[in-house]
């Protein structure tokens, strides 16, 4: 049985990351996954217009609309997590562009079935910084949106950037990793140029791990290191 798949995305991103997976899927790099649902929290998300060019399902859950019912934040992961895991029957949740945290109220559906793309390298769970030819330090750049981590890896006068893909834990960018892109800095990059070459890297590790996920390729170990079998 092909895997469902939820994409989470929102109205800061154009949904370039799920227009690769759809891509993927077509051109079967992912042959045992489908995207059932793609869901934003936000109604002008660009990738609900690309979900719904192709007949993909769609769901705007607006955080706004929650708290006017008098609900809290953890009401709304649980709610969201419910609604995906028992509507939906989803096997893996892909974070392209989603802009909120989900707190334990949401992950408790979808244990180590939850995956995000972070725009910066993170280094693996217990080590504090990416290693770069043996001596340079990369510090890792969590729970920034996405325009900061880029420019913060610009200021630090870092010789790389990139993208990570990683399990979602209730610790923010914390998760097991399980690919990352690595993309040198230029000297005359702005953020956008950086960011543009690093979307290029995106559209082919995320689309990679979720075949990963959906032939059963990867392990969790003890010490939080992803293993791919
Ligand atoms: C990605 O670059 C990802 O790293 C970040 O949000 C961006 C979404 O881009 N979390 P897009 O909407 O898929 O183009």
């Amino acid at each position: 049985m092909k895997k469902r798949i939820a994409v989470l995305l929102s109205n800061k991103g154009t949904g370039s990351n799920l227009a690769a997976i759809l891509k993927a899927i077509d051109e079967k790099k992912i042959r045992n996954g489908r995207v059932v649902v793609v869901v934003s929290n936000k109604d002008d998300a660009y990738g609900l217009v690309r979900a719904r060019e192709r007949q993909i399902r769609t769901v705007v859950f607006d955080l706004k609309d929650f708290r006017q019912k008098g609900k809290t934040r953890r009401e709304y992961d649980e709610a969201l997590g419910k609604l995906l895991k028992e509507k939906y029957r989803i096997d893996l949740v892909v974070l392209a562009g989603w802009m909120l945290i989900l707190s334990d109220a949401f992950i408790k559906y979808f244990p180590n079935k939850a995956i995000n793309l972070h725009p910066s390298l993170l280094p693996d769970v217990g080590e504090e910084y990416i290693i770069y030819k043996n001596k340079i330090k990369i510090k890792p750049i969590r729970g920034e949106h996405t325009d900061m981590a880029v420019q913060f890896a610009i200021d630090k006068h870092y010789p790389i950037a990139g993208s990570t893909v990683h399990f979602i834990t209730p610790v923010v960018d914390c998760g097991p990793v399980i690919i990352r892109s690595e993309v040198e800095i230029q000297p005359d990059d702005s953020a956008e140029t950086l960011f543009a070459r690093m979307k290029v890297e995106e559209h082919e590790i995320l689309p990679q791990a979720i075949a990963w996920f959906c032939e059963d390729k990867l392990r969790i170990k003890k010490i939080g290191k992803v293993e791919i079998v």
